[in-house]
């Protein structure tokens, strides 16, 4: 990624009314680094705006008898171009597996959507100053079984699970040590270069600081991105 993109995971926070006041607000251009993943259900909402579109989960199934779940296929038609897989709240909540992950990876690949992988440490694991060994593994672990095609377009969210809507953020040093870490290994052992994300209470007040580390290829932001005002001042400092 040549310039630095913002992934807005605006979750379950939102209705069809802030939805609607959401896209009204937005200007009348094309918004070329910013990624909306909505609400499954307001995919269609989005379908003639200036946004690029992702999800922020998909089944690896193409289609069939799998209740409650929504394709690579099936999304594609909403021009739908990314998806987060494996972000710590459905690996908490709904205890889903790296066998999981990886089938994600390499479905969203026959649909040419492109992946975006979450890994993050716990606050425990970081104090106890593990965090390059828990991303190891969890990398690893779903990489070393996703299809080499699918490997060349993946982009990695770290999400440190302390950081995700808390308030709490690393230093820039650490983001950039552990962003030049899961790049390197990542290129050491699988031989490709994959853009990084980072993801964690970032918002208006604090993107300037964060824009700085030199080495991230843009933000995975959660709830500062429901709102357009706060989103397109974000926006506004990554593309200057
Ligand atoms: P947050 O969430 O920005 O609300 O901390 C980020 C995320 O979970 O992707």
């Amino acid at each position: 990624m040549g310039n630095k993109k913002i992934f807005a995971n605006q979750k379950m926070y939102m209705t069809k009314q802030d939805v609607e006041t959401f896209i009204k607000a937005s200007e009348e251009k094309e918004y070329e680094q910013l990624v909306i993943c909505p609400s499954i259900l307001y995919l269609p909402l989005f379908q003639d705006s200036k946004f690029h579109l992702g999800v922020q989960n998909i089944f690896y199934e193409k289609k069939g008898a799998y209740t409650g779940e929504i394709s690579p296929l099936q999304v594609k038609e909403y021009g739908v171009e990314y998806a987060i897989i494996g972000h710590s709240e459905r690996r908490t909540i709904l205890h889903e597996t790296n066998e999981m992950f990886q089938k994600k990876i390499d479905a969203c690949k026959d649909q040419d959507i492109i992946p975006i992988f979450c890994i993050g440490e716990t606050k425990e694991q970081y104090e106890m100053h593990k965090t390059n060994q828990v991303l190891k593994r969890q990398l690893f672990d779903v990489l070393k079984n996703v299809k080499k095609e699918a490997l060349e377009h993946i982009i990695i969210a770290y999400e440190p699970l302390w950081a995700i809507g808390t308030g709490m953020i690393p230093t820039n040093e650490e983001i950039e040590r552990i962003t030049q870490y899961i790049k390197s290994i990542i290129n050491q052992v699988f031989h490709v270069s994959v853009p990084v994300l980072y993801g964690g209470s970032v918002n208006e007040r604090n993107i300037s600081k964060l824009n700085q580390i030199s080495n991230i290829d843009g933000f995975l932001v959660g709830g500062a991105s429901k709102s357009i005002s706060e989103l397109l001042k974000m926006y506004e400092v990554v593309v200057s």
